[in-house]
């Protein structure tokens, strides 16, 4: 991670000039029209319905980099640490996946690939150089003190273990070992170098894009952290396709919409902070809460870090966020249909320092407690009346709540466009349950797509709360609506 702002502006400027229609090759998205005002509903595959329905995921930093004491080679283009650094002498896939499930994460994407140019797995991939001599990769984990480890090979096995999904970051857009910013070799070698062409190049990314999508099963999501070139761009298509066809696949469009990798398209929400604050829908393609007209359902991603300052690979000292914070990430994240995707960096031994391993697992506590099997109050099944622009929930007696969770079916497209909840609020002696006190709106919001949790300023009691769709482009479904007190979990 990292440059993914600077790097997807130049991807898309690679792909300025191209016709504005979809590329050949280029999925096309599927939508219907609204059988209530005609607009466009876009509609989405299986696949990312399934995928946003894992609502967290983990990004794991850890590869050379880990044992530099910036964040990563990024914007150093000279920089090829030496493969002797790469040391971890406890490494231990099942004790990070202890910590990916006690978060309450329910994936995990490894860094595979960073922009170092260093592969964790012993690529087997040669290629010719401009003075036509053949060259391996001697630039992975084969090439380092723990020659013979497999890091996605451990990692994948102790995901399927653990039952959570398994995944790729594979950056295609630099490589510094091979002098590669931009998608592009630099012509300007220095001694020593190994001295390829833009067309190798390419070929090298297919090729090892390949080692990655044949070896590892069944993967779950795959990033283009910066995107991809437009030379790559048909090649890593036909792959995906070929090789990984249920992948959900992380900046698979370019912000016009003019190319996308595969219709298992997910967006970045375009900030790293993971506290976007604003209504985010499942659809658009444009980095940020997107738009509820596009014919793209693609739904956001928000990558943010447990280390403070934006910090991605593990620092020695590094401060972590505080829960309180980590929650409000949550909030601002899956509380408003942005898939959280949260980084995991294990430290120079291989392990999950302690104190992160206890952060992450006092986030989990706190969603298990606050939102787990059992957390709704009154029970999923509640009192609750249907009627499919409303959704009503009725308590026998004044019931104390927090905070409302929304979920919508998306199976035929996101359609509720805006929503507001009502509440029969009652006082703490419980004397105006037995008075038809009147409905008073205690939130309202426009998108709810996979999931919208609304938290009430404080407390209150309540003896029904009504939902309503207010703005829809076809009759509402309704997955659920639940309604917690979680006050003082935290
Ligand atoms: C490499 O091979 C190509 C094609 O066979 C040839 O055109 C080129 O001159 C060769 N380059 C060198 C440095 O020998
Ligand atoms: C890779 O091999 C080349 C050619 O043998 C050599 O010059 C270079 O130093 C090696 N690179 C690494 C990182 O070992
Ligand atoms: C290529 O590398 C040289 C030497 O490091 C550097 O001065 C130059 O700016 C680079 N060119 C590009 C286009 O990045
Ligand atoms: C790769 O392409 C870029 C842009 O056309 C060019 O500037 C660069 O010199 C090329 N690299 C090599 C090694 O030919
Ligand atoms: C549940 O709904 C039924 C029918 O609307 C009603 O008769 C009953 O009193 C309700 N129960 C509660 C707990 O509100
Ligand atoms: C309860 O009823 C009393 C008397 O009607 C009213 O003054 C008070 O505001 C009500 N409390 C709530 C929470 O609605
Ligand atoms: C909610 O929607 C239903 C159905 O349109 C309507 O009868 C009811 O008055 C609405 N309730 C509120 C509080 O807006």
């Amino acid at each position: 991670m990292v440059l993914l702002l600077l790097a997807y502006c130049l991807t898309a400027a690679a792909l300025t000039g191209a016709q504005h229609a979809p590329r050949q090759n280029a999925p096309s998205p599927r939508h219907r029209l609204s059988p209530l005002d005609g607009s466009i509903i876009a509609l989405p595959t299986a696949d990312q319905l399934a995928f946003q329905d894992r609502e967290m995921g983990i990004l794991i930093h850890f590869e050379i980099a880990t044992y530099l004491a910036i964040d990563g080679c990024n914007g150093v283009p000279g920089l090829v640490p030496a493969p002797a650094l790469f040391d971890p002498t406890l490494l231990d896939t099942d004790q990070w996946m202890a910590s990916i499930a006690a978060s309450g994460a329910r994936y995990a994407t490894l860094v595979a690939k960073h922009n170092c140019g260093f592969t964790t797995w012993p690529s087997q991939v040669s290629f010719k150089t401009r003075d036509n001599t053949t060259s391996g990769y001697n630039y992975s984990v084969a090439d380092s003190p723990v020659k013979g480890v497999d890091v996605p090979g451990m990692f994948s096995a102790s995901a399927e273990k653990a039952g959570l999904g398994h995944g790729f970051y594979y950056s295609t857009v630099v490589n510094n070992f091979l002098n590669v910013q931009n998608s592009l070799v630099n012509a300007t070698w220095a001694p020593g170098e190994i001295r390829i062409s833009n067309e190798t190049y390419d070929e090298i990314v297919i090729a090892q894009l390949t080692e990655l999508w044949t070896n590892y099963g069944e993967l779950t999501e795959l990033w283009f952290d910066g995107g991809y070139s437009a030379s790559q761009q048909a090649k890593i298509t036909q792959l995906l396709q070929e090789h990984q066809p249920h992948a959900c696949i992380f900046n698979s469009c370019d912000a016009a919409g003019t190319a996308c990798l595969s219709p298992n398209s997910i967006r970045w929400i375009g900030t790293e902070d993971g506290l976007p604050n604003e209504e985010i829908w499942s659809t658009g393609v444009t980095n940020d809460g997107g738009s509820p007209t596009s014919p793209f359902f693609a739904p956001a991603e928000c990558d943010t870090t447990l280390q403070a300052g934006i910090r991605w690979f593990w620092a020695a000292g590094q401060p972590l966020r505080p829960l309180s914070e980590m929650i409000e990430v949550y909030h601002q994240t899956v509380g408003r249909n942005c898939l959280l995707e949260l980084d995991l960096a294990p430290d120079r031994s291989g392990l999950v320092p302690a104190a992160h391993a206890a952060r992450y697992k006092a986030l989990g506590d706190f969603l298990r407690a606050c939102y787990g099997p059992g957390s709704a109050v009154g029970g999923t099944a509640a009192n609750t009346t249907t009627t499919g622009v409303s959704v009503a929930l009725a308590f026998e007696v004044p019931t104390a709540v927090d905070r409302v969770v929304i979920m919508e079916d998306q199976t035929q497209g996101q359609v509720i466009r805006a929503y507001e909840v009502w509440a029969r609020v009652v006082d703490a002696s419980g004397a105006n349950g037995t008075l038809n006190v009147p409905l008073k709106l205690v939130s309202r919001g426009s998108s709810v797509g996979h999931k919208r949790i609304d938290l009430f300023a404080a407390p209150i009691l309540v003896t029904e709360v009504v939902v309503n769709a207010t703005k829809f482009v076809d009759t509402p479904v309704w997955r659920s609506v639940t309604v917690h007190l979680c006050d003082g979990l935290a």
